[in-house]
Order: C-alpha cells, then structure tokens, then sequence
C-alpha cells in the first residue's frame, strides 16, 4: 500500500508490470474518439502512394488500425515493452502493420524512410527527449512530420471530470512537458511546429464506463497517485455513477502537435 503520492519523472511508470495487462481495457479507444483523431490526422498524412508511418512507442497498438486505414499506408510500431508489443501483435489486424522492438532513443529504421511519426502519450515517458528528436531528424525524410498526441502542464484544462475525481491527478500532470518545451526539442532538430491543434473526444459515452476505465488504473497520473486518493476517487466516482439516470458523456481535450522536417533539396527529391 503506497500512502504518498509520487512525482512524474520520465521513466516512472514500468510499462512492462500491471499497466501493461489493465492498458487494453482502461484505455480503449471508443469508435468516437478513433473517427476525430483519424479526421484531425488525415490533413498531415503524406499524399505519396503506401506512405510509411512510424507509431513510435506504439504500446498495445491501440492507434494503429486508424492509421493503417490511410490509402495503403503501411504502419511499422516501435515499442520497447515486450509486454505492451505481445499485445500489439495479437491483436495486429492488417498485413500492412508490423511491430519491432525498439525505442525512441534507438529507433531501428532506415535513414529517411518514414513520411510521417506518430507518437500518442509517449513523448513525455522518453527519457532522452534530445535523442528521440535526433533520431526522429534521421528517421523521417525530408519534408516530411511528426504527429505529437499528448497532455502537456500548461494545457490541462480538458480533463475536467478526471480532476474532479481525482485532484492530484492534475498536480501529477503539472510535471509533464510544456508545449513550448516540446517544440524547442523538435525546434533543435529542424523540425518546426507548423500546427497546434485542441482535439476534444469522447473520452466515454457515461460516467458508468468512465468509473469502469479508471477502476483499472491504466493511467499515468492515477498509477502515480497514493492508493488512497486513488482509491477515494474511484469510490466517488462510483457513486456519482449510481446516481445517473440518463448517461453523461465524458468528453476531454487533447492537444496534436505537428511538426515538419525542413525540406532540403537533393538529386532524389528526398
Ligand atoms: C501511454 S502508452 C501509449 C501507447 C500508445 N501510443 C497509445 O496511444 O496507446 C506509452 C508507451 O510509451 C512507451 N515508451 C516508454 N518509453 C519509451 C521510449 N523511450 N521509447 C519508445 N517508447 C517508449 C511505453 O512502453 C508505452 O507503451
């Protein structure tokens, strides 16, 4: 029983424990949020045939049928936890989605072979965030982006009915990267921040499955809470889901960054 709350550091959730056996349920994708994403994503998706999309710190794969569904996109996920990755792999829906081990600060792709890189809620968990851009830089041709999903400390007014439950759920998240941290990362490595966008998606379609998928701690910022403020708060939650007659949707905002790699101009166009 951990009675003290603990703090965000890269590194501070293992996902190869229990987050990687409750992440398939506690953080699904309802068919709602997966259509805004794909409609907010579609505009940055290289229009050359069977583009390459990098899912860098791909975990359970839970985004990569969204992605694969572009025209002939072919989708390669990286993701350091075996764990995670077993569950990618079984669940791997299109022969044009392969998975491979690997991590951010080491990702094993060819030079320039990737139009775009996806990374959803994993940009804060890199431990060398200087290295990922590099290696992003190397991955990614010219031209071409990368697509950050995330919760950033300075945009963390979309998770209304979360903190509400579970207050130190927001001073845990106060510790994750800001916008403009993330974009002087990326700004080092000739990539500049060409859109920001506020995605709002319904995270849950009632407070009843919202109590369900927090119950299961497949969260950040609830892993990282005190078991009894966690404990607390799915108590409350519970009970303000007793009460509901007609359900209430749990909607939040989530931010997209994209970035583009400078063009450079060579003999082959990459
Ligand atoms: C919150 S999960 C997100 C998974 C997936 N992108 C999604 O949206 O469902 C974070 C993932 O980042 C992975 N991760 C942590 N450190 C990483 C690193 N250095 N390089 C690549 N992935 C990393 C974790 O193993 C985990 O699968």
């Amino acid at each position: 029983m951990n009675v003290t709350r603990k703090r965000f550091v890269p590194g501070a959730i293992d996902y190869g424990g229990s987050i990687s056996v409750n992440y398939p349920e506690g953080r699904a994708l309802s068919q709602e949020a997966a259509d805004v994403w794909r409609a907010a994503v579609e505009p940055f998706i290289s229009r050359t045939p069977a583009p390459m999309i990098l899912d860098l710190g791909a975990g359970t794969g839970r985004f990569a049928p969204m992605l694969a569904a572009f025209s002939a996109a072919r989708v390669i996920g990286v993701e350091p936890s075996l764990n995670m990755l077993g569950f990618a792999v079984r669940q791997r829906s299109a022969e044009r989605i392969a998975y491979v081990a690997g991590s951010a600060e080491a990702i094993p792709l060819l030079e320039g072979s990737c139009d775009v890189a996806w990374l959803s809620h994993v940009f804060h968990h890199i431990r060398e965030r200087a290295i990922c851009a590099s290696e992003l830089r190397r991955v990614v041709r010219s031209g071409g982006r990368v697509l950050v999903r995330g919760t950033f400390a300075d945009r963390l007014d979309g998770f209304s009915t979360l903190f509400r439950f579970f207050p130190g759920a927001r001073r845990i998240c106060e510790d994750l990267p800001t916008i403009g941290e993330t974009a002087a990362v990326f700004g080092n490595e000739e990539f500049t921040l060409e859109v920001h966008r506020r995605i709002q998606q319904r995270t849950c379609g009632s407070l009843r499955e919202f109590a369900e998928r927090t119950s299961m701690r497949a969260d950040t910022s609830l892993t990282l809470l005190s078991d009894d403020e966690f404990e607390a708060g799915v108590t409350a939650l519970r009970q303000a889901a007793d009460r509901e007659s007609e359900p209430i949707p749990v909607n939040e905002t989530v931010d997209l960054l994209v970035f583009q790699r400078h063009h450079h101009h060579s003999l082959n166009g990459r």
